[in-house]
């Protein structure tokens, strides 16, 4: 049945094989790692689904044959041209149609054995999307060295802000049980090239630190090994109060030192290759180095020096904000961090949101990108959709990643776009990576909707090359979901990149912000004042009334503006200068303050809502003249889906603006100018 389970590995029949369609398989070693086991197991299960039946496996060279190799297996064929590692680097590979020994074969290979499985991932997607291979000639190496999934998973199985049922990690029937979803899971990011998985929540349980977990945690690592993914876990930075009893967390405190040296140890003895800790601390009431009066230098080199033996990392989160800090929410990150640059130990990346807010539909690019070049920053991206509609709002996030992973920084001579500090380059950084909170839970189609599978795809595609266009990557991913015909893949690419731009004008058209429900973040709630807790608060977000709208956050306001490199700044200081898109994230303005198109910002407020919406109905248009090119199941599900967003869309509208004319008084406008 077409229910989702096989994401983009459908391997979907060719009618047509291409000419240079391999006619055998072969490993050009006799005892394969599981690694490669893994990529000949695929390349079964592929071309069994694609052409028919499965390519033989061939013990020699014969002209047509598709042969894997590395360093590592290359024993049984002479002089075989594996690519160097300048070019493909540890984890890149090449698929070269070569002519070899007098035979013309098709070779995959890498400078390690997951280069070939990842090289083997990508020729069989391309063979699914009907490439012609005749004289192929591919490299790719990805441009950052960890890409990881991040679960905001809890140990009882439900998952903070997730969308599609429970959390795969069934924890009670591990390390006994061992579901054949976590080999398909570990497939589907392999074939992307994610290489390590976060498993619990940020908002830590320091249980999964226990003798008893770390079994069921080993259980999994088991698993995803041979598919070249490294399991994290998330560090509660007061663990060793909880489980031990020490008095203290104190990062300066040895015995506390001593405690995560032991633990480090002990983790290791049940994952060799263990990743390292994600640690969300002094955020959102998390315990951190900060009730000690320490740093988060501090805190981080604490848990690295006690990883530091055995190779893993620290990937500290940047995301801190506190509800008694009088700073402009957006402003406290930087604050708190640009004065530790330099501090954080070799084996510590800081890991920053893409904006200084919280995964809106829109925001500015974070201001820590390009502002610390001594600390590793590694990119957070939220895959799961809790501020856009969750998992029935059809929004394709590669457009929304693929702005801010664009966006200049302006931090070095260079214009230093975000995706230069993202791959190391603008600031010579030792490692490099990118994470995304995941949006994968028990659901049969794994991510809560079909599209959803596409935000997975495209976070794994823009993690090995953060320069990726979402557009290609769209497409790509419409071929191998739903069909390899250009007029039908056409028609899904355009639907998913005008999507997430429909649900920024129905929910937060000009730099609107943080509107959404209160705790749950969907719906309206724009009208929400008295929370407590400014930083939670719509109303401080948008801070309406009679006259004016939106936030100042130029000198004369919070000066959030300041923290971003010279000529940006000065561009969004400028009321003139910002684009449209941000103007109320920066800029408190008249309800009759005038647009570059001729509308005073209450007239394109109600022009966007009414653009929002009839963006959802023209998707629905689209996607009902697709009714003969999808299965029936699929169909309907997207459809079902596509109404609820419409009357949702609708609902944002009526209600903002129904809000705002409370507030401004103001009548609905008669005649607004079409689209710029
Ligand atoms: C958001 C989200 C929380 C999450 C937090 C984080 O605020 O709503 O559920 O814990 O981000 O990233 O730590």
């Amino acid at each position: 049945a077409e229910d989702g389970y096989d994401l983009w590995l459908r391997y979907a029949p060719l009618e047509e094989a291409s000419y240079a369609t391999p006619r055998h398989v072969m490993a050009a070693c006799s005892d394969p790692s599981a690694t490669i086991d893994a990529a000949l197991d695929e390349i079964d299960r592929a071309t069994q689904s694609m052409l028919g039946e499965a390519l033989p496996r061939a013990d020699t060279l014969q002209g047509g044959t598709l042969v894997l190799a590395s360093p590592e297996c290359s024993g049984m064929l002479e002089n075989l041209p594996l690519p160097s590692s300048y070019e493909v680097g540890v984890d890149g590979y090449a698929i070269k149609e070569i002519r070899h020994s007098g035979r013309q074969i098709t070779l995959i290979s890498a400078q390690s054995d997951i280069g070939v499985l990842y090289g083997t991932f990508d020729y069989l997607q391309r063979m699914a999307r009907g490439q012609n291979f005749t004289g192929v000639n591919i490299v790719s190496r990805p441009k950052t060295q960890l890409r990881l999934l991040n679960h905001w998973d809890n140990l009882d199985r439900h998952v903070e802000r997730g969308y599609s049922g429970q959390s795969i990690w069934d924890w009670h029937r591990l390390p006994g049980y061992l579901d054949p979803k976590y080999t398909d899971y570990a497939r589907a990011n392999a074939s992307i090239g994610i290489n390590g998985v976060s498993l619990t929540n940020v908002n830590a349980d320091a249980t999964v630190l226990t003798p008893h977990y770390l079994e069921k945690v080993a259980a999994l690592a088991d698993v995803f090994r041979p598919y070249g993914i490294k399991v994290y876990l998330t560090a509660r930075f007061s663990a060793p109060m909880e489980l031990d009893g020490l008095p203290t967390a104190d990062p300066r405190d040895p015995a506390v030192q001593a405690w995560w040296q032991d633990k480090a140890n002990e983790i290791y003895t049940y994952v060799p290759d263990f990743g390292g800790f994600l640690v969300k601390a002094n955020s959102e009431g998390q315990p951190g180095p900060q009730d000690y009066g320490r740093s988060h230098a501090e805190g981080a080199n604490m848990l690295a020096a006690a990883l530091e033996p055995h190779g893993g990392n620290v990937m500290w989160r940047a995301f801190v904000y506190s509800a008694e800090e009088p700073e402009d929410r957006v402003k406290q990150a930087y604050t708190e961090f640009v004065p530790l640059d330099g501090q954080f130990a070799d084996n510590v990346l800081v890991q920053v949101k893409n904006g200084p807010l919280d995964f809106q539909p829109r925001e500015p690019f974070h201001p820590l990108f390009g502002a610390m070049p001594e600390t590793p920053l590694m990119m957070e991206l939220q895959i799961t959709k809790e501020y856009l509609g969750f998992s029935t709002h059809l929004a394709y996030l590669g457009t929304l990643w693929e702005e801010v992973l664009s966006a200049e920084t302006h931090a070095t001579d260079q214009r230093a776009p975000v995706a230069s500090v993202i791959d190391g380059t603008a600031h010579d950084y030792e490692i490099t990576g990118m994470a995304g909170v995941a949006n994968i839970g028990s659901d049969r189609n794994w991510s809560g909707s079909i599209f959803d599978q596409a935000n997975w795809y495209a976070f794994g595609r823009m993690a090995w090359d953060p320069d990726a266009s979402a557009e290609a990557i769209a497409r790509d991913w419409a071929e191998l979901t739903f069909s390899r015909a250009p007029e039908v893949a056409d028609i899904i690419t355009g639907l998913m990149m005008g999507s997430r731009e429909a649900v920024v004008n129905y929910m937060t058209p000009l730099g609107l912000t943080h509107l959404m429900g209160t705790g749950h973040h969907y719906g309206p709630a724009l009208w929400v004042d008295d929370l407590g807790r400014a930083d939670w608060t719509p109303y401080y977000y948008h801070k309406a009334m009679k006259d004016a709208v939106g936030f100042d956050r130029t000198e004369t306001g919070s000066n959030a503006v300041d923290q971003y490199a010279g000529p940006v700044a000065q561009k969004w200081a400028g009321q003139d200068t910002v684009p449209d898109e941000l103007l109320l994230w920066f800029h408190r303005v008249g309800w009759d303050h005038e647009l570059d198109n001729g509308n005073t910002v209450w007239e394109e407020l109600v022009r966007r809502y009414d653009l929002g919406v009839s963006q959802v109905e023209d998707m629905q248009t689209v996607w009902h003249s697709l009714e003969h090119e999808v299965d029936a199941e699929r169909f309907e599900q997207v459809s079902a889906f596509l109404a609820i967003q419409h009357q949702e869309a609708i609902w944002w509208r009526d209600a903002s603006i129904a809000y705002w004319q409370s507030v401004n008084g103001l009548p609905l406008p008669e005649d607004v100018a079409a689209p710029a």
